[in-house]
């Protein structure tokens, strides 16, 4: 198992970092040549996975310490371009690791996939004629994927709603719910809707349209819960206490308030993405899961939920869809992402679906605890000025001088990050012409 306590590791160069990691992790060197940069992504695999490529794009790819999950500790590698996500999750998993840690379950790996009948002269009586049908139905899915069945998946059941008003009129949805395993799962579901569309059609009497995975995933959650004990948020001039009541606020802000809430769970899904994308999953899966989920009973609602216990502690509570695999897909096809899942020590697609909820709880700790306690700006802005400083041209020692200038003068701007440039240029320019 990793450790995932490694202090100091953001003083360390990034070979040094690597080096670090994959002690931990327990990579073997070619995998370690791999995070360097020599052998991630080819252009070749690139060119094997989608259309027209003309490249491979990258993004760093940073690693959050101090995790743990029941009982486990993983050490989380996140791909984001983002500064303050990998530093925020840290921080947050510290001070859940003061309170024991993170606690996280989920439900079995069951998707749902989507079959739309149309032109049903009586859609509730060809409802029932489908639900009647659950064996024939389930047993033709379930010869779809061998495999899969071999290792415990497979159609588990199968639902009829009857959509009474659209656009064009009534229509049925038929869902297959189908468990899985370690798979995201959305080839298998949506081989297995092709299988039963003809059968769907004879039972149904209607003509079958769309046949597809949902991802709206509810039948696979995955939920996270931690303690904070109060004294872990006291700050200088503000007592624990009130640091637990200014998280609680922050919260309840998202609770009353939809455009709140938006912004309160993209800050969760900055870390949840990170780690998908870490891991070779899809993102946007997750996101369109999310936030689905968020609005499930009509109105927009945050994912997380925040209290103070009888104790006075902080507890935070998540539950959202976990469509993640750790078997097929990009998972087992990009090197960096097995290398990913590697460095997360996870065993199967339920402890990645548990890892990735505690993560989407710590990331949203991380954003509360910074908007509420400190200010979102003062954490951000040392790293904000050094892309602005990038964008604005600076390479070398130059990044550093210009970061520097623009924190000094309090404005963050690629305007004015130029200008300095230019500045330092021609001083640079003066000095060495005048030796
Ligand atoms: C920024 O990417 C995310 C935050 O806005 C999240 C939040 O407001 O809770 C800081």
């Amino acid at each position: 198992m990793p450790v995932s306590r490694l202090p100091g590791l953001h003083r360390l160069t990034l070979h040094e970092r690597a080096e670090r990691v994959a002690a931990s992790a327990g990579l073997v060197p070619e995998e370690i040549d791999a995070l360097a940069g020599g052998r991630g992504l080819s252009p070749e695999q690139a060119d094997a996975m989608i259309e027209n490529v003309i490249g491979v794009y990258g993004l760093p790819l940073g690693v959050a310490t101090n995790v743990v999950v029941n009982g486990r500790d993983h050490l989380v590698p996140m791909a984001v371009e983002e500064p303050s996500v990998v530093a925020g999750l840290s921080y947050a998993a510290r001070l859940v690791r003061a309170g024991g840690g993170f606690s996280a379950s989920t439900d079995e790996p069951q998707m749902i996939g989507q079959i739309q009948v149309l032109d049903l002269a009586d859609p509730a009586a060809a409802r029932l004629r489908l639900l009647a049908a659950r064996e024939e139905l389930l047993a033709l899915a379930d010869a779809q994927d061998p495999v899969l069945t071999g290792l415990g998946g497979g159609a588990r059941d199968v639902e009829v709603r009857l959509l009474a008003e659209s656009p064009v009129g009534p229509m049925l949805a038929v869902h297959l719910v189908y468990d899985t395993r370690d798979a995201m799962g959305a080839n298998a579901v949506n081989t297995a809707l092709e299988a039963l569309a003809p059968a769907v059609e004879r039972i149904s009497g209607g003509r079958v349209g769309l046949r597809i995975l949902s991802n709206l995933a509810d039948r696979r959650l995955a939920r996270a819960w931690c303690r904070v004990p109060r004294a872990e948020l006291a700050l200088e001039g503000l007592a624990g206490d009130e640091g637990v009541g200014r998280i609680v606020e922050a919260y309840a802000f998202a609770a009353a308030d939809p455009y709140r809430a938006a912004t309160h769970n993209k800050g969760i899904m900055n870390g949840v993405d990170a780690v998908a994308l870490a891991t070779g999953n899809d993102w946007r899966a997750l996101e369109a899961g999310a936030h689905a989920y968020a609005s499930r009973d009509g109105r927009y609602r945050p994912l997380t939920t925040w209290e103070r216990d009888a104790a006075g502690d902080l507890v935070g509570s998540i539950e959202f869809p976990m469509a993640a695999g750790t078997f097929g897909g990009a998972t087992r096809s990009h090197p960096l992402a097995r290398l990913g899942l590697r460095i997360l020590g996870v065993e199967g697609a339920r402890q990645l679906a548990e890892v990735l909820a505690a993560v989407g709880l710590g990331q949203n700790l991380a954003a509360l605890r910074a908007l509420a306690m400190e200010g979102i700006q003062r954490g951000h802005m040392k790293l904000h000025a050094r892309q602005v400083a990038m964008a604005a041209g600076a390479s070398g020692a130059l990044i550093e001088a210009v970061t520097a200038r623009l924190i000094a003068e309090g404005t963050i701007r690629v305007d004015r990050a130029e200008a300095i440039l230019a500045e330092l240029r021609a001083d640079d320019e003066a000095r060495s012409g005048g030796k």
